[in-house]
Order: structure tokens, then sequence, then C-alpha cells
């Protein structure tokens, strides 16, 4: 399907979303918004795809909300319009795992954006903030909580109170990526690596990414209790049976999504 803000394109078993507003540093307007969940919602009910990449340019993955769209917002446009929450959580609430792969500026709702998704993978060319208390606001899209749970308190605190940016290597270093590819490399690696997950069951990385997501929303306790449960789950599944075969015949396993 065709967007204005966006590139999506079906690569085999990968949904990829290629973010796409050159001219604003691909600023995260109300479009790019609207165009990046309809296609959420495509790749989603797509049956054979099994992962999604999101990306952007070599020289920003997102520059953050689009400053000229919310200038001249008042309190009743944010409210009423439940700006940002509505539209900008669908990644969040996606269930299939979506990578993103990140060049060059993440900044604002950019960095915001690439935390929804399950892992940030990022060129050595990355550069991640959160500046919007240098125009007179704070992050609105989980900035606060999202940086804070990868990177700690005292990081997330300096970069939210002075906009600071962090490189690629500060941002492995402290946790927020997953790792460093070099810049012209990222997108064959990404592929690669949503190719890779995309070849595995589907139901089970979904199971495994809902278990590593409750770690975030509850005590150890009850997420260990969650993760055994599901795990005791995969044993009524076809592609469990299919998997462990398949090790024992040393063959190379062919999962049914079942
Ligand atoms: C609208 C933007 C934009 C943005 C860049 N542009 N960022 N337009 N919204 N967030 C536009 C510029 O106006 C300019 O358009 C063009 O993109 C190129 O940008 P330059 O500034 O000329 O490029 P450069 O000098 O290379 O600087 C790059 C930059 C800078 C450091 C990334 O653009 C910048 O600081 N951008 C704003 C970053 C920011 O504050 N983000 C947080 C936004 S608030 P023209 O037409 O002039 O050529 C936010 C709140 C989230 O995200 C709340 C919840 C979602």
């Amino acid at each position: 399907m065709a967007y204005e803000n966006i590139i999506a394109e079906k690569k085999g078993a990968v949904g990829v979303i290629t973010l796409n507003r050159p001219k604003a540093l691909n600023a995260l307007s109300a479009g790019l918004i609207a165009d990046l969940g309809a296609a959420l919602d495509d790749f989603e009910s797509d049956a054979e795809i099994g992962c999604i990449l999101v990306t952007g340019s070599e020289k920003a993955f997102a520059a953050g909300a689009d400053i000229k769209e919310m200038a001249g917002f008042s309190y009743m446009d944010a409210y009423k319009a439940d700006f940002i929450t509505r539209g900008w959580e669908r990644l969040a609430q996606c269930r299939k795992p979506v990578i993103a792969a990140v060049a060059g500026y993440a900044l604002g709702g950019g960095c915001e954006i690439a935390m929804m998704c399950d892992f940030i993978l990022a060129a050595d060319t990355a550069k991640f903030g959160q500046p919007e208390i240098t125009i007179g606001t704070i992050p609105g899209a989980g900035g606060t909580q999202r940086l804070t749970r990868f990177v700690g308190k005292s990081k997330a605190m300096e970069m939210c109170l002075t906009g600071r940016m962090m490189d690629a290597e500060e941002a492995e270093r402290a946790g927020l990526v997953s790792r460093i590819i070099p810049a012209a490399e990222l997108m064959d690696e990404a592929m690669k690596t949503a190719e890779r997950i995309a070849g595995m069951s589907k139901p089970a990385v979904m199971m495994a990414k809902e278990s590593v997501n409750r770690a975030y929303e509850t005590t150890l306790a009850e997420g260990v209790r969650f993760e055994r449960r599901l795990f005791h789950s995969t044993f009524a599944t076809a592609d469990q049976k299919e998997g462990m075969a398949a090790f024992i015949e040393k063959r190379k396993p062919a999962f049914r999504d079942e």
C-alpha cells in the first residue's frame, strides 16, 4: 500500500517501514503517525509477516514530533486530541516483534518511537536524545518513563533536564541499544536479524516478547509465574514438537506457526 509519509514494503516474511519525510528529518507529524499505525495494522494482520523493521534515513531516524505542527497548540487542543497518546502507542501495542534500525538522529518523539520497538539496532552514526526541555516542553510519548527503565535514573534525568544527546557507544554502554553496526551495514544486518526472528515459530516469538515485556510491568515473582504458564503452554503447540524433534533428528525445523 502507498503512504504519503512512510514507505511500507513486504520483504519475504519481514515488513519494513521506512519513515519518509526527508525534508523535515522525518519529523513525526500526525499524518506520519497515522500512516505508521495503518502499516502496522496491515503487517499485524498478514499471517506471512513474522517480524517488522522500522527505520529512517541515513541522517535521521526521526528528529521528534513535528514542532511546526504543534507549536500553536492550546492546552485544549492537546487535551481533546489526547495528544500524543492516541496513535503513537500503536507501536508499543504491536504483538509481533518490531526492531528499530536507527541511523542519525533519534530525538524527542523519535527516541520514544525507537524505545517502543522491542529492541534497537544502532548505526555508529546514531544519536539519541530527549531535547524537549530546550523548546520549553517535556517528553510526552513515554520518554521519561522508558528511557529511565533503559538507562537508569541518573542518565535519563541528565538527558531530560539538559537535552544532551548520547552517541551510539554511550547508548550501547547504557543498555539503550542492543548492538552497534557500521552505518553502511545497518540495513543488511537488521534484515538478517529480522529474517532470523521471522523464521522461528511465530506463536513462540509472540510469547517470548509478551513474557520479556512483563518484566517491566510486574514483580519478579509474578513475572516468573507468568513466564512459567506461557512456557507450559508451548508444550501444547505443534511447533514445540517439531522444534525438538528436528533437534534430535539433526535437521532444520519446519515450523507451522501452530
Ligand atoms: C519539524 C523539523 C524538526 C522537528 C528538524 N526539522 N526537526 N521540523 N519538527 N522536530 C526540520 C527543520 O526545521 C529544517 O526544515 C529541516 O528539518 C532540517 O533541519 P535542520 O535543523 O536545518 O538540520 P540540522 O542543522 O542538521 O540539525 C538537525 C537537528 C535539528 C539537530 C536534528 O533539526 C533539531 O534540533 N531538530 C529538533 C529536535 C527536537 O527538538 N526534537 C524534539 C521535538 S519535541 P527547514 O524547512 O527549516 O529546512 C518532541 C516532543 C515529543 O519530540 C512529545 C511526544 C511525542
